[in-house]
């Protein structure tokens, strides 16, 4: 499958503050030619690249899905076409595929994109991306809406209503109630791996430090990114900001919401 390279991703990254400072500890993910900038107050420790947002590569690669496909699969239509926006290493790519559906995989790091394999992969930030076609289906997994940068958010949420088809659905993955709060606590994956969430720390205008961290018997990745929590109605009006409308939760902690056109259905 072609991958392509959007001329966006320096312009978009020229806004992002370059706040890693090179230091030896991990190579930064550069599409060709390109040269990408870590986001402000995000970072990574750990073998491999790490991506602007501060994601490891290596980590990502190794990581198993879990109930994301099930809950996407039962939300959409049958062999739908996805953009999936932010889909890292494959993640949830490679079990969608496996599902019969047709994926467009989207990030802005080409270290991650190599990874995926049976989709057309296309290396842009998602506040940037204007394909100029529609998708059955628009996906913003991963947490991203809660970015720190409103300006961000926007963009990335923009891009999933210039992207979603009329009769289409946008399906958006956002933190459960108490992701800030009750630190630390940690996960142990059946896999045999623990994901730790330590701390959230505030940095102003209501965005946290959140700092996390992977353990694997052999190796451990952290990363440090920036997350602004928001209230379901927060969300709701961040979406109606785009003209986009919950139109139902598909989970019981609406942590995924699956979302229309404001005025399509
Ligand atoms: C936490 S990882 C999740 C990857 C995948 N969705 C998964 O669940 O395994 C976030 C991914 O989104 C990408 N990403 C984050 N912000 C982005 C942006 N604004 N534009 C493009 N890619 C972005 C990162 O490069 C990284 O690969």
């Amino acid at each position: 499958m072609p991958g392509i390279c959007t001329k966006a991703v320096l312009a978009s990254l020229d806004r992002v503050n370059h706040a890693w400072g090179g230091n030896g500890r991990a190579e930064v993910g550069r599409c060709p030619g390109m040269e990408l900038r870590m986001r402000e107050g995000h970072h990574g420790t750990g073998p491999g690249t790490i991506t602007p947002d501060g994601c490891a590569v290596e980590l990502y690669a190794r990581l198993t899905a879990g109930t994301e496909p099930d809950i996407i699969a039962a939300a959409v239509p049958v062999g739908a076409h996805i953009l999936e926006l932010g889909c890292g290493a494959g993640r949830v790519t490679r079990p969608l595929l496996e599902r019969g559906f047709t994926v467009t995989a989207v990030d802005e790091s080409p270290e991650m994109l190599r990874r995926v394999r049976g989709a057309r992969t296309i290396c842009s930030p998602i506040e940037d991306l204007d394909l100029g076609e529609t998708f059955d289906v628009v996906m913003l997994a991963s947490f991203l809406v809660h970015t720190g940068d409103a300006e961000v958010r926007r963009g990335l949420l923009r891009t999933c209503a210039r992207h979603v088809a009329q009769d289409g659905c946008v399906l958006i993955q956002r933190e459960g109630a108490d992701y800030h709060v009750n630190l630390p606590r940690e996960r142990v994956d059946p896999a045999g791996y623990t994901v730790r969430v330590l701390s959230a720390e505030p940095v102003g205008d209501g965005v946290n430090a959140v700092h996390t961290e992977y353990v694997f018997p052999d190796v451990t990745w952290t990363q440090t990114f920036r997350s602004r929590p928001m209230t379901t109605e927060q969300f709701e009006e961040a979406l109606a900001e785009a003209d986009l409308k919950v139109d139902r939760y598909l989970t019981k902690d609406r942590m995924w919401a699956r979302a229309a056109r404001e005025g399509a259905h």
